[in-house]
């Protein structure tokens, strides 16, 4: 089973990739060369609309990347749509088996950053939602979720839709700029640490992600744990 969390958001376009990244600069360890400690990897096992979204891109540059972070097998479809109907469009059908089987072989030492697609249950094939492949996997869910009004329903109904099938929340982490009632109500109602407040970046470059995640992302230490 792999170590890590699952990077999952309550909707498309909610900033999951660019917490991808900032998790990738606040936890990687190992300098270059130094093969005896963990490695962090980060994996988008599906990604749709391939020739103009790449989030393994996006976090190769943003999380300024070694090539042995990233893990870029997966299920890779041209459609800019949903999962099960990319692959329907392409004429395939995706199977957790086999995209569990897909990282069966890493080492046991790498810690992973694993980025789902759209959010828990964007569907993946007529029966299975993304939601499976995070139970299938073990890992427990980061849900990525917006700071402004609505966040507090869609943060409730993904909190509600993970505990239907028993996958643990390692936290929430919210996006954009600051909301104390909606973080202290998705902390309350959800009863889940919101385990950071990453602020709207401009420019969003590598250099600007990197000096903020220290101040921003899991200051007492709960996603570190899950890394150790
Ligand atoms: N903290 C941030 N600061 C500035 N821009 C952001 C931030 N988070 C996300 N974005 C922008 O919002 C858009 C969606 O973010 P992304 O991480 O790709 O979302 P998701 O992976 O959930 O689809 C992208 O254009 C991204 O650059
Ligand atoms: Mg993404």
């Amino acid at each position: 089973v792999l170590r890590g969390i699952f990077v999952t958001g309550t909707d498309t376009g909610v900033g999951k990739t660019v917490a991808a990244a900032a998790l990738m600069h606040r936890y990687r360890t190992r300098a270059p060369g130094a093969e005896s400690s963990r490695l962090m990897r980060y994996w988008k096992p599906i990604q749709t609309g391939i020739g103009q979204d790449d989030d393994t891109a996006t976090v190769r540059e943003l999380g300024a990347c070694r090539e042995e972070e990233l893990f870029t097998d997966g299920i890779r479809l041209p459609h800019p749509v949903s999962p099960h109907l990319a692959a329907r469009l392409k004429g395939v059908t995706i199977l957790l088996p086999a995209v569990a089987e897909l990282v069966s072989a890493q080492p046991e030492s790498d810690r992973w950053i694993v980025e789902g697609a759209g959010g828990v249950l964007a569907p993946i094939n007529d029966s299975e939602f993304m939601v499976d492949l995070m139970a299938r996997l073990r890992l427990p869910a980061l849900v990525v979720a917006r700071t402004t009004l609505g966040t507090i329903n869609h943060t409730l109904l993904t909190l509600e839709a993970l505990g239907l099938r028993s996958v643990r929340v390692a936290g929430v982490l919210l996006v954009g700029d600051p909301n104390a009632e909606n973080r202290a109500a998705i902390e309350a109602y959800g009863r889940v640490p919101v385990v950071g407040e990453l602020p709207r970046l401009a420019p969003l470059t590598p250099g600007a992600l990197e000096r903020c995640v220290t101040s921003s992302l899991d200051r007492d230490g709960r996603l570190a744990e899950l890394f150790r």
